[in-house]
């Protein structure tokens, strides 16, 4: 399913789901992430090396990445990974939002279209985990009804994909790009 989100009266993002062949975008968005965003997305292993092979695994071990595609370019992307867990179907999940276009909205509508994912594969649960220090990523995941816990140093966000308010959750409209682009 494609997703068109609004930005301006006659503009839209699209929000959707990456194919196989789109490896390429997903991995050059990855390398596009500044210095603090790949720490904060990553916790360290933030060399080009290292997120060129990430690329290749997401798309080879079944991953699902969503990526929210501007002029043939992803500019964020969300991530579901499978993490076997014996009494319920869980999905690790993992968000990354280029610098210039983060506090837009546009994590806010990759998690919407996650979460949409993540119930048509049958998973009842979400987990992310964070630094401790990313208010960005913790306000996105409270907006989303997660249960923070920090747990060794870190901060793990739990969602239970059987809440019907879920489904409800208002998406702030994104702001417009072009207004980016003329200020640039
Ligand atoms: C975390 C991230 C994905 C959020 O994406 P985004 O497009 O900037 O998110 P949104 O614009 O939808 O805003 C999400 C929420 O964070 C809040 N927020 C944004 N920047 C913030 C900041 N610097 N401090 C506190 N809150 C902030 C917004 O107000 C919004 O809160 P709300 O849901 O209560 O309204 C993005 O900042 C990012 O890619 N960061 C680097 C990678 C990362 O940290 N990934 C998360 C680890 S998996």
């Amino acid at each position: 399913m494609r997703a068109n989100h609004r930005k301006q009266e006659d503009q839209l993002f699209v929000v959707r789901q990456l194919r196989p062949s789109e490896k390429p975008l997903f991995r050059d968005h990855l390398l596009r992430l500044d210095r603090e965003s790949r720490t904060d997305r990553f916790n360290g292993g933030t060399k080009d090396e290292f997120l060129i092979s990430y690329a290749d695994r997401s798309f080879s071990d079944g991953t699902s990445v969503i990526g929210v595609v501007e002029e043939g370019q992803v500019i964020g992307a969300a991530e579901l990974h499978e993490k076997p867990d014996p009494d319920e179907p869980t999905a690790e999940i993992a968000f990354s939002v280029e610098r210039e276009w983060q506090h837009r909205g546009l994590g806010g509508l990759l998690f919407k279209r996650l979460i949409q994912t993540a119930v048509g594969l049958g998973y009842r649960r979400l987990r992310v985990t964070t630094h401790a220090n990313n208010a960005a990523m913790k306000a996105l995941a409270k907006r989303f009804g997660a249960k923070l816990t920090f747990e060794f140093g870190e901060t793990v966000g739990l969602i239970e994909l059987d809440d019907p308010e879920l489904f409800s959750l208002p998406v702030q409209q994104p702001e417009s790009n072009l207004d980016y682009r003329e200020a640039n």
